[in-house]
C-alpha cells in the first residue's frame, strides 16, 4: 500500500470503499489488435502491459486481492499458434517483470490446471510462485487454464473424499477451502472489457454477491484511468447483500 488516505482522495476514492477483491476478465486482445491491422499476438503483447500498471495500482491502492482471467480451460480451442504465442508471452512476462513484482511485495499464485500447459510455463510460473510466497501485499491470483465449472467439481470432489475419511458429509466450508480461492475475500468487484457482457466460466461460485462493470474498451485501452472510473462507480454502488441498507430503512 502506498497512496495515504489524502492521495486516494485525490484519486475520488475513499479508503473504504476500496474493493478488497477484484477479479478482470481482461478481454479484447485480438480485436484491439485486428482493429490496428496487427497480429492477435500484438495484442496479447499489448494486454500485458495495460495489466503491468493495473496491478501496480491495486497494490498502491490497498486493494487485497486481484485475480485476473488470463486463459480458460475453453481458450484450449484456440490454434496452436495462438496458443504458443500466449505460452511465450507468459514466461517472458514472469521473466521481466517478477523483480518489481517481488519488491512490491506482491504474492503470486496461478488458480487452475497449470499441468496442461509446457514445462518451461509450468516452471516459470511455480518459480514465481516460490519466490514471492511470504509476500504480504497485493494477492495476485493469475487464472491459467481456469474454468469455474471444473473448479467446482474438483472442489466437491476433494472435500467429499476428506469428509467421507471422516464418516460425513462435506459442508459448506469444506467445500470452500478447496476452491483455488480458499482464504481469499470473495470478490466484491467484477470487471470485464471488450464490450462483452458474459461471465466466460470465471469464478461462477465466488461472484455471488460481486458489483459487476463492463466497459467496451479493449483489455490494452485498460488504463489507469479507466481503472478508477470502474473503482469510482464500485464505491457509489449500495450493496445490500439481501437485506436493507440505512437508506432503504429510513
Ligand atoms: C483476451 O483477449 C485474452 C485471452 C482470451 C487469452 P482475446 O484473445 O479473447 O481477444 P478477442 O476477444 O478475440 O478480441
Ligand atoms: C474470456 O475471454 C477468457 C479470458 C479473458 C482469458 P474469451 O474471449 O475466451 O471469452 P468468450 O469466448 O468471448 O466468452
Ligand atoms: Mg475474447
Amino acid at each position: 500500500m502506498k497512496y495515504s488516505d489524502a492521495q486516494l482522495r485525490e484519486f475520488g476514492l475513499t479508503r473504504e470503499r476500496i474493493p478488497r477483491h477484484v477479479a478482470i476478465i481482461m478481454d479484447g486482445n485480438g480485436r484491439w489488435a485486428t482493429a490496428r491491422g496487427q497480429m492477435r499476438s500484438a495484442g496479447h503483447r499489448a494486454g500485458v502491459n495495460a495489466l503491468r500498471d493495473i496491478i501496480r495500482f491495486s497494490s498502491d491502492a490497498g486493494v487485497e486481492a486481484l485475480t485476473v482471467y488470463a486463459f480458460s480451460t475453453e481458450n484450449k480451442k484456440r490454434p496452436p499458434e495462438e496458443i504458443g504465442v500466449l505460452c511465450a508471452l507468459l514466461i517472458e512476462y514472469f521473466k521481466k517483470e517478477i523483480d518489481e513484482l517481488d519488491e512490491n511485495r506482491v504474492r503470486i499464485r496461478s488458480i487452475g490446471e497449470l499441468n496442461w500447459f509446457p514445462e518451461n510455463v509450468q516452471a516459470a510460473v511455480r518459480n514465481a510462485e516460490i519466490r514471492t510466497a511470504k509476500n504480504e501485499g497485493l494477492k495476485l491470483n493469475i487464472a491459467l487454464n481456469y474454468g469455474s465449472q471444473a473448479e467446482i467439481i474438483r472442489a466437491m470432489q476433494l472435500a467429499s473424499m476428506a469428509a467421507a475419511r471422516e464418516g460425513r458429509v462435506p459442508t459448506q466450508a469444506d467445500f470452500e477451502a478447496n476452491l483455488y480461492t480458499a482464504g481469499l475475500p470473495e470478490v466484491d468487484l467484477l470487471i470485464r472489457t471488450s464490450g462483452e457482457e458474459r461471465i466466460s466460466n470465471f469464478l461462477l461460485y465466488q461472484l455471488a454477491y460481486a458489483e459487476l462493470y463492463f466497459t467496451d474498451l479493449y483489455w490494452p485501452d485498460f488504463t489507469k484511468e479507466e481503472y478508477l472510473k470502474a473503482l469510482r462507480d464500485f464505491a457509489g454502488r449500495a450493496r445490500r447483500f439481501g437485506g436493507l441498507t440505512a437508506k432503504d430503512r429510513a
